[in-house]
């Protein structure tokens, strides 16, 4: 156990809920918030964190959730890491902020170095370093339209990058991301995905990556195409993993009609698929990729990285914000780095897809409303339908949730249709609690009761 590890700071790794939920104190809160936080943030959970670290989230009640979402695909190397902490203690000691447009750092400089290492490909590279997700991808297409001297962007159906006006755009699904928020960016083209689910049977990742080209090449013209950007899973949008085949037909006919390809790997990044990019299941080399989330062990930071030739097409000063690439951000990164290469993540991630996916297989056989167990490493999900059918059933799908968390499980929806349960663990969680959060998961999905635990506080 090293110091200041979540076990050394009395964070028991275990599911424990003490109180009804929400409790006393979780209750008081949501009441301060009613009347002080904005409406339209919302929260999955109706609780109100006071600490969490390893394989778990506990509440301000004293309840100890199993967390199965990483703040959303974000603390990979486990919430509050101490190496974390620690780097990020250190440098704000030393300084905050001096803005690296003014006054430049060498903490910026080794992210740079270190994404150049670790982002696909062994071409030249360059970074910048921004502070969201969307913010990475509003910079790649500005990179992107700066290089090509082209205008059109091109995403895919159930596509998510994120909330700002153009990421927005890019962005599929309508409630809530979009709806009365438009109007949009314009120059932005919708193609379909491979979706092995909802896609007529046997469809090859050829065949969709042709019936994709088709619309991009009728409806907009290869010509026209400044970026092709896609997740290679797409997150939000469903976990959807396309047909083998579908990413690197895309990526060639991109490189044929000199369009610049980016992954979008805000999401599928940093070890979350057992591999350190998604991109490397299939041999993709993408000209620049987004990466966000999984970077910096919960600080805010996000970058594009990619070919030094695109990057360095933009003039001095085109690229840049106050805090991109902020210190603390940086240093955090650079920890969250160290363990995920240290530690080899990517492996654990990959022992955590076999672990659980014959979980979710094996409840599948007894739970027709599963009609998918999919994904890859840590990113995994279940996509819930009407019985025997492939009609979404998001009714039940937030039950599932509701009561898994109501249980001590930590679960995330997602979806187009709202109908996919999806498994974003910690790579750090002990197998015991993973073994435990699926009990939950198979206790709630196949109806049975599940005793709550009602122990004393840890
Ligand atoms: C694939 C992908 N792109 C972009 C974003 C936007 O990132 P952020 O919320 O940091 O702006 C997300 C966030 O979920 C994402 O999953």
């Amino acid at each position: 156990m090293s110091e200041g590890s979540a076990a050394a700071r009395g964070l028991s790794q275990r599911r424990h809920i003490v109180t009804e939920l929400p409790g006393p104190r979780s209750r008081a809160l949501a009441a301060r918030r009613a009347g002080t936080v904005a409406a339209g943030v919302s929260s999955s959970l109706g609780v109100y964190v006071a600490r969490a670290g390893g394989g778990v989230v506990e509440d301000v009640d004293g309840n100890s959730f199993i967390d199965l979402g990483s703040g959303i695909a974000v603390t990979s190397v486990g919430n509050a890491a101490p190496e974390v902490a620690a780097a990020v203690a250190a440098q704000a000691a030393d300084f905050t902020h001096t803005c690296f447009m003014v006054g430049p750092y060498e903490e910026y400089v080794a992210v740079c170095e270190a994404l150049a290492r670790l982002t696909p490909g062994d071409h030249e590279k360059r970074s910048v370093l921004v502070s969201s997700g969307a913010e990475a991808v509003e910079n790649a297409v500005k990179i992107a339209r700066h290089a090509t001297g082209r205008d059109a962007v091109v995403v895919f159906d159930h596509a998510y990058h994120g909330r700002t006006n153009l990421t927005m755009a890019m962005t599929a699904k309508a409630m809530p991301y979009k709806a009365g928020f438009g109007p949009f960016a314009g120059e932005v083209y919708r193609a379909p995905v491979s979706y092995p689910l909802r896609d007529p049977e046997g469809m090859t990742g050829e065949q969709a990556a042709r019936r994709a080209i088709d619309v991009i090449d009728k409806q907009v013209g290869a010509g026209a195409v400044a970026a092709i950007v896609i997740e290679p899973i797409l997150g939000e949008g469903g976990f959807i993993v396309p047909a083998p085949g579908f990413l690197p037909a895309i990526a060639a006919w991109a490189a044929e009609h000199g369009i610049v390809f980016v992954a979008d790997e805000i999401q599928t990044g940093f070890a979350r698929t057992g591999a350190m990019f998604a991109s490397e299941h299939e041999g993709v080399v993408p000209d620049l990729v987004t990466t966000a989330k999984g970077i910096a062990g919960g600080l805010p930071l996000a970058a594009v990285t990619g070919r030094a030739e695109l990057m360095d097409a933009v003039h001095p000063g085109g690229l840049g914000g106050t805090y991109g690439g902020n210190p603390v951000a940086c240093a955090a990164a650079l920890a969250a780095i160290d363990l995920y290469e240290r530690l080899d993540l990517a492996a654990r991630a990959r022992e955590i897809e076999t672990r659980v996916t014959a979980r979710l297989e094996a409840l599948r056989a007894e739970a027709p409303q599963i009609a998918q167990v999919r994904g890859r490493g840590a990113m995994l999900a279940v996509e819930i339908t009407k019985r025997g059918t492939l009609e979404p059933d998001a009714a039940e799908t937030a039950r599932i949730a509701r009561e898994c968390a109501a249980r001590g499980v930590l679960v995330l929806t997602c979806g187009t249709y709202g109908n996919v349960l999806r498994f974003l663990p910690p790579l750090v969680i002990e197998d015991a609690l993973l073994d435990d959060a699926f009990d939950v998961v198979a206790e709630v999905v196949t109806g049975a009761a599940a005793e709550v635990d009602r122990g004393t506080p840890a």
